[in-house]
């Protein structure tokens, strides 16, 4: 250590291993963007989708929802960077976006409403990963239901499916067409995707 500047050689040296440590914990990409499919047309789980932009985490506990929710879990959506940066920059989502969202439970609560009191005030915690739903924007192969695809790769703790089969339009498809903006409910992510 420079023995004039202390202070200095220990900001540098707090510095170089601030540079060390991101990259090693950053070891994971994002992987290629869009859907793989297998022969039989089965969509294929993305692998490292936690490298992706996380759009948002709608929750409906069910506290809220007289004890049975359908999802109450957290669910958080991913999608990948580049289809991330198409979207703010043209308001479309392009051909082979993947918006996946994953379900997580949030911690067991102590209070009726499974809420739960921490340091920072009494609400929900995030807890045990649940499940993935995901859908596909492909406009030739799923031209009957507005150019998307649905998926679910199970309702449960990992592991998760590693494939899964298009969903029939009335189990997925038909409610996006009725309540969403273009079938993306694109209003909970607003901030992350730009004023549009
Ligand atoms: C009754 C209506 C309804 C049905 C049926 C439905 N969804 Fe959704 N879906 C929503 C709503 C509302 C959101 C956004 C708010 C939320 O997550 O609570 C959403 C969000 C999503 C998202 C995140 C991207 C987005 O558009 O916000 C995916 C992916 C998704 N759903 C997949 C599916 C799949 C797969 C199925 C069928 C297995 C399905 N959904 C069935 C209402 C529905």
């Amino acid at each position: 250590m420079n023995p004039r500047f202390p202070l200095l050689a220990r900001a540098l040296a707090a510095a170089a291993a601030a540079c060390v440590l991101p990259s090693a914990a950053l070891a994971q990409s994002p992987g290629p963007a869009g859907p793989q499919w297998t022969a039989a047309g089965e969509l294929v789980l993305p692998k490292n989708f936690h490298e992706w932009i996380f759009l948002g985490s709608p929750l409906t506990p069910n506290g809220l929802n007289g004890g049975k929710a359908g999802f109450p879990e957290y669910h958080n959506v991913y999608v990948h960077p580049t289809h991330w940066a198409a979207y703010r920059k043209t308001g479309e989502w392009p051909e082979g976006t993947i918006l996946l969202k994953e379900l997580q439970l949030s911690r067991p609560g102590t209070h009726p409403d499974g809420s739960s009191v921490e340091a920072s005030g009494r609400g929900y915690f995030p807890g045990a990963l649940n499940g993935i739903d995901i859908s596909v924007r492909d406009s030739q192969r799923f031209k009957d239901s507005n150019g998307w695809g649905f998926f679910n790769f199970g309702h449960h703790a990992p592991p998760y499916a590693a494939t899964a089969a298009a969903q029939a339009s009335e189990n997925c498809a038909g409610c996006h067409a009725a309540n969403a903006d273009r079938m993306v409910f694109a209003k909970f992510y607003a901030p992350l995707l730009g004023s549009r």
